[in-house]
């Protein structure tokens, strides 16, 4: 794959992806997944043999389905397998999340609020990119103090965040499944376009069947793993699959 005539340089790599040039458009770029599922910032890692391809089929269905919402997306198209065509953008080192039931991190942060509390309209969360400290949560005013965006910017990513949620969140519903909460990020394409880059796949959000929390689909239950054995990850691999299968199946009416 790394042959392939059509990749120029590696310009990122990263615990679960790879990004490449494109040697006939410098506007785009290669994504390319890897077999590796992360948690704690990278502290626990394992290879779970096919989670490239259930997370390639994952963001290409969702990414779709942004951008025939008009959301602007960096997705292009699916080339095979594992590997995306992707606007290539100089990445904001933020996460951004939305909200619309507590459960997990926010619990912590907010322990008078209880598990199951719903935010309308869905809350929107920042946190900056940084393993060693954790991706501390930050604010307006740091954004705009490490000039990362400008005001305008920062508050078109919270409402864009809001749509991409929305337009899930409503997906999901479709076939009675909840979509608890999302993380995503933003790049700059070529032009300075503030664009949903990156992956959303079942390690970006979480994914409750019929909104119950026993029955999730998403990474938490990796997260959730005292000792990672051959048969959980086997359990694991599984929910990805049947992820991937199902965003072939969401529609937006
Ligand atoms: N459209 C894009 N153009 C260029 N780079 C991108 C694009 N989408 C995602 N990337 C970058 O690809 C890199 C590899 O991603 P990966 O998620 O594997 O990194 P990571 O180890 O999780 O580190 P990070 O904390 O930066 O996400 C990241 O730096 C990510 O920001
Ligand atoms: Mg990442």
């Amino acid at each position: 794959m790394i042959e392939n005539p059509l990749f120029g340089p590696l310009l990122a790599e990263g615990k679960t992806k790879l990004i490449y040039a494109f040697k006939a458009d410098p506007d785009l770029a290669y994504m390319v997944n890897k077999d590796q599922i992360t948690a704690g910032d990278g502290v626990r890692r394992n290879e779970l043999p096919g989670k490239s391809r259930w997370s390639t089929i994952t963001t290409a269905n969702v990414f779709r389905l942004l951008n025939e919402e008009e959301l602007a997306t960096h997705f292009v198209d699916q080339i095979n397998d594992v590997v995306l065509l992707v606007r290539r953008c100089t990445m904001l080192p933020i996460e951004q999340v939305m909200r619309r039931i507590a459960t997990g991190s926010y619990l912590k942060r907010f322990p008078e609020i209880s598990e199951g509390t719903r935010f309308e309209p869905a809350l929107v969360e920042t946190f900056f990119k940084d393993d060693a400290r954790h991706d501390p949560q930050i604010w307006e005013e740091d954004i705009l103090k490490m000039g990362l965006a400008t005001k305008d910017e920062i508050e078109w990513m919270a409402a864009q965040g809001r749509r991409v949620f929305e337009t899930l969140e409503r997906a999901w519903a479709s076939i009675d499944v909840t979509l608890v909460d999302l993380k995503i990020e933003f790049g700059r394409d070529t032009q300075g376009n503030l664009l949903v880059a990156d992956v959303i796949d079942n390690d970006s959000w979480r994914l409750w069947p019929g909104g119950d929390k026993t029955r999730m689909l998403d990474k938490q239950v990796y997260r959730n793993l005292k000792d990672v054995t051959q048969q959980d990850l086997q359990q694991v691999a599984d929910r990805y699959a049947l992820v991937a299968d199902l965003t072939g199946k969401l529609k937006l009416e």
